[in-house]
C-alpha cells in the first residue's frame, strides 16, 4: 500500500470516530481558513451556527464563540446535547447586541440562505427578481454586522456554490452545469469566473470586501471565503 493511501486510509477511520463537533469545527476551520490560534483571546460571533457545533469545539480549546441562528431546530436535533455553551436565537438581520461587541463574527455556509429572497409559492420569480433580492438582503445584512463588529474588527464568511451561480449570467445556465460534469477545464474556468464575479457583487456593496482561497484538501476548486474589515472610517 503506497503512503499516500495508507494517510487517506487512516484519516477516514479518524473521522469516522471523531465527534460530530469536531467534524464541524474542521469544516469551519478549512472553509473560512481559519486556526485556534487565531481565535485565542477574540470575542466571536458565528452567524447561522446550525447545531452550534462550531462553538462546543472551540469552548474545548478555551476560545469563545457565541452561536446565534434564527431557527434552532439543528440545536434542537442535536446541539442541545453541547453542554456550557449559550445559544442566541435571532436573526442576522436584527443582531440582539450592542454595538461594537465582537471582534469577529464568522459564518459559514450560512451567508446564501439569509440573502436568499423569500419565494411566494404562487409567483415564480425570474433570475433578476432573485438577484435583486439577494442585492437589497445584503445591503441591509452588511451595515448590521458592521454596527455590532468593533472597529477593525473582522466578518468571514463564505457564500456557498448555489449563492454563486444566481450572481452570474452565463455560468448559472443549465448547459453550463452539464458540460461541468464531463469538461474539469471547463469546469475550472467558470468557477474562476463566479469566483471573480461573486466578489465584484460583493465589493460594489462594500469595496474592502477581499476574496481568499483556504488550503483546499478535497479538490473543490470553487471554495473561497470573504473578509471585510470595519475601517474606523466606515459610516453605517
Ligand atoms: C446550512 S446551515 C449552516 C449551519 C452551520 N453554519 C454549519 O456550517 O454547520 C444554515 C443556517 O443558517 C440559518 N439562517 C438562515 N437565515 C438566517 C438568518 N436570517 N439569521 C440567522 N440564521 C439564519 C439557518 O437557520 C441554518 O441553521
Amino acid at each position: 500500500m503506497t503512503e499516500l493511501l495508507k494517510s487517506k486510509l487512516l484519516d477516514s477511520i479518524r473521522s469516522y470516530f471523531e465527534p460530530t463537533d469536531e467534524k464541524i469545527a474542521n469544516a469551519y476551520l478549512q472553509d473560512l481558513g481559519l486556526t485556534w490560534d487565531f481565535l485565542k483571546d477574540k470575542s466571536i460571533l458565528d452567524i447561522g451556527a446550525g447545531s452550534g457545533g462550531f462553538a462546543h469545539a472551540a469552548k474545548r480549546r478555551g476560545v469563545e464563540i457565541i452561536p446565534l441562528d434564527e431557527d434552532p431546530q439543528w440545536w434542537k436535533t442535536r446541539g442541545m446535547f453541547y453542554k456550557h455553551v449559550p445559544y442566541v436565537q435571532g436573526t442576522a438581520f436584527h443582531l440582539p447586541f450592542l454595538d461594537e461587541s465582537f471582534d469577529l463574527i464568522i459564518s459559514r455556509e450560512a451567508v446564501e440562505y439569509m440573502v436568499f429572497p423569500k419565494v411566494n409559492e404562487d409567483k415564480r420569480m425570474s433570475l433578476q427578481e432573485i438577484r435583486d433580492g439577494i442585492e437589497r438582503n445584503f445591503r441591509q445584512l452588511l451595515p448590521e454586522v458592521l454596527r455590532v463588529l468593533r472597529p477593525n474588527g473582522e466578518f468571514r464568511f463564505d457564500i456557498g456554490v448555489w449563492g454563486w451561480a444566481l450572481y452570474t449570467t452565463e455560468e448559472s445556465s443549465l448547459q453550463a452545469l452539464e458540460k461541468e460534469k464531463s469538461d474539469p477545464e471547463f469546469r475550472k474556468q467558470r468557477a474562476e469566473k463566479i469566483a471573480q464575479r461573486s466578489l465584484e457583487f460583493l465589493q460594489s456593496i462594500y469595496p474592502h470586501i477581499t476574496m481568499h482561497t483556504p488550503p483546499d484538501e478535497t479538490g473543490d476548486d470553487r471554495k473561497n471565503y470573504f473578509r471585510m474589515i470595519k475601517s474606523c472610517t466606515v459610516l453605517y
